[in-house]
């Protein structure tokens, strides 16, 4: 079999990540997916940077849509972010152009992704996408593979490693919001533009695709009610925890006798809950279904090798071949969406 050629675009902290375990797991990769995955074209600003793997035989493209367009590319792979500009023309390119996506880009599925989940299917490929949330945790394959027997009622947890990270660093050490976040930033934890971390909308994205993906309903994250931790102050989470609690920024999405209700918030959580034990970049993702029952992922949620292990095993899905219809549900059925009605906020 011809191997499986992939181009990445965006070589930063999970683009490296992604090349170097591509060269440390051929071998792995190539017995589970029938057939080899070679490193055929790369596209980022600075070609000089150490990235600590040979890329010596993938073609350099000045621009991502050169590589969209790159006849030696089965696969993009793309890690550029951003839910508009170059991002969004390379992957509407490349499906277009009849090759495979993998993409970590939360905030372009959640904004366009429908539609181009209809592109993907319009040309028979893949739009692949378990990096784009809870970061290491496979929790798009357990959503959408693993429970595919089941109806989800409710789908809550811990979205955004950066957020968790302040929480928790404020809350055991005493420091200030400003010197967490700056280390988040310093790990490779936090968005280029950190305020889509601290005030809830990467949290808000991700949650839009859990539900998308759990209640077979379209991705809808204006639906969403969204407010994030900026103003928590290490005097919050000291009251918090003399009372007994933590907090945590959380997303939940849950069945209710109207539709779908989701929101993003701090939210206080007993000290002795498992919830509450989540600290540190970690992030934890809890899955009430009718079959299975209760369920638990808990895991690294951001992070160059942690992101990049799950955008590999899209790759290696896409290297044996599956396709599956993106957002669990066939083009045919995504229009007219099923809109998530507006949400009420509980506490806070
Ligand atoms: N900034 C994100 C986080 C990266 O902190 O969770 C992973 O999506």
């Amino acid at each position: 079999k011809q191997p499986l050629r992939v181009g990445i675009a965006g070589l930063g902290t999970v683009g490296g990540s992604v090349a170097r375990l591509l060269a440390r797991h051929a071998e792995g990769l190539a017995l589970r997916a029938g057939r080899r995955v070679a490193l055929t074209a790369v596209c980022a600003r600075d070609r000089t940077r150490d990235r600590g793997v040979d890329l010596g035989q993938a073609t350099w493209h000045e621009d991502a849509v050169a590589l969209a367009r790159d006849p030696q590319v089965d696969c993009v792979v793309e890690l550029i972010g951003g839910d508009e500009g170059p991002a969004r023309t390379l992957v509407e390119t490349a499906l277009a152009a009849g090759k495979h996506v993998v993409t970590a880009n939360k905030a372009l599925l959640a904004k366009h992704g429908m539609g181009l989940a209809r592109i993907a299917e319009e040309n028979g490929v893949a739009l692949a996408f378990e990096a784009s949330a809870a970061g290491g945790v496979p929790v798009v394959k357990t959503l959408r593979e693993g429970l595919a027997g089941n109806a989800v009622s409710q789908v809550s947890g811990i979205l955004n490693g950066t957020c968790n990270y302040i929480l928790s660093r404020m809350e055991a050490e005493g420091l200030s919001f400003a010197e967490c976040l700056a280390d988040a930033q310093r790990l490779g934890y936090a968005e280029a533009d950190p305020t889509f971390d601290v005030e809830g909308f990467d949290t808000a994205h991700k949650l839009a695709i859990l539900t998308s993906l759990a209640f077979g309903v379209a991705l809808d994250p204006e639906a969403i009610y969204v407010e994030g931790i900026s103003k928590i102050a290490p005097l919050d989470l000291k009251m918090a925890s003399e009372l007994g609690y933590r907090i945590k920024l959380l997303g939940v999405a849950e069945r209710t006798q109207t539709g779908i209700e989701q929101r993003v918030h701090p939210t206080m959580v007993p000290r002795i809950s498992s919830l509450a034990q989540v600290m540190g970049v970690t992030n934890a993702v809890t899955i009430d279904a009718d079959a299975v029952g209760e369920l638990t992922l808990i895991g690294p949620g951001a992070g160059g090798d942690a992101t990049a292990s799950a955008v590999i095993a899209d790759i290696c899905d896409v290297a044996a071949g599956v396709v599956r219809p993106a957002f669990g549900l066939p083009a045919a059925r995504l229009a007219p969406p099923e809109r998530a009605p507006m949400q009420r906020h509980e506490g806070g």
